[in-house]
């Protein structure tokens, strides 16, 4: 069996968690997308999995920013999106087109559903049990597939627009209540580096991808989303993305 690389940007882990569940037991490096990257070849004998979230039916810009430090020298890739059962759109063709441009050959894509990070009532607890065995299907499919002879190993073709739809503008950034104590620890995690280190209290609009890391991760639950945004949100999602959908793969 072959041993993969895995790249992963998840903001609140649920990306790393199909990530996990697709290459159960074959991971050989996982690149954090979270953190700059450094360039790096990936061997053509090593195929790379690409776990990354849907925002606003887009790759965050910052994640295909990093992604695109991987050259590939004509190895499998496996593109992966995962979204929170609205909609992907067009996210998984950019995944697959960012690969491409990177040198690698889209062997296998999929899109998984995984709880709203923003609207938790929208898809709560996926991935479940189905999801991971679904995950672990799409892994023996892909594994049956890098064993054809290179000719027989066809690139996948996936929806969305080439003509993609605009990033999303982010309506708010999360704000921070009194229980803060000022601990930084939502500064040094923050994968856009939007928390100022001397005053994590405050926020640059201008960074903040809205990605729910800092309300995720704080250990006093200081950071929120402000509640007019959340009650909005999840009453908008509520009305187009209630009925559970299922994952689909491409392979
Ligand atoms: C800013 C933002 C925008 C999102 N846009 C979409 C979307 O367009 N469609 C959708 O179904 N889910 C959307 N989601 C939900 C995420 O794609 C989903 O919860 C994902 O699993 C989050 O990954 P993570 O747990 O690795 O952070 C969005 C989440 C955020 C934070
Ligand atoms: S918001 Fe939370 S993680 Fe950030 S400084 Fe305050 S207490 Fe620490
Ligand atoms: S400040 Fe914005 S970008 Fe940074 S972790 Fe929080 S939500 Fe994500």
């Amino acid at each position: 069996m072959n041993t993969w690389i895995t790249a992963t940007f998840s903001p609140t882990g649920s990306t790393r968690a199909i990530s996990q569940a697709i290459a159960a037991g074959k991971e050989q490096q996982h690149i954090d997308l979270l953190k700059p990257t450094e360039a790096q070849l990936i061997p053509a004998t090593t195929p790379l999995l690409a776990v990354v979230p849907v925002y606003g039916g887009r790759v965050p810009a910052i994640a295909i920013e990093r992604l695109s430090a991987l050259q590939g020298e004509g190895g499998p890739a496996i593109a992966v999106v995962v979204y929170g059962n609205r909609a992907y759109e067009d996210a998984l063709l950019e995944l697959k087109n960012t690969l491409t441009g990177c040198g690698f050959r889209v062997v296998a894509a999929a899109a998984f559903i995984a709880e709203h990070s923003i609207a938790r009532s929208i898809a709560t607890g996926r991935p479940h049990e189905q999801d991971k065995q679904t995950a672990a299907a799409f892994s023996v499919a892909i594994d049956a597939k890098l064993a054809l002879p290179l000719a027989e190993q066809a690139e996948v073709s996936v929806p969305g627009n080439e003509d993609m739809k605009p990033l999303p503008q982010m309506p708010a950034t999360p704000m921070v209540t009194d229980a803060c104590g000022g601990c930084g620890y939502c500064a040094r995690q923050c994968p856009t580096q939007a928390i100022p280190a001397g005053n994590p209290r405050t926020t640059d609009a201008s960074r903040c991808i809205l990605c729910m890391r800092c309300v995720s991760i704080c250990p006093r639950k200081a950071r929120i989303l402000p509640p007019p945004l959340l009650e909005g949100m999840t009453a908008r999602l509520q009305l187009c993305a209630s009925e559970p959908r299922l994952p689909e793969l491409y392979v």
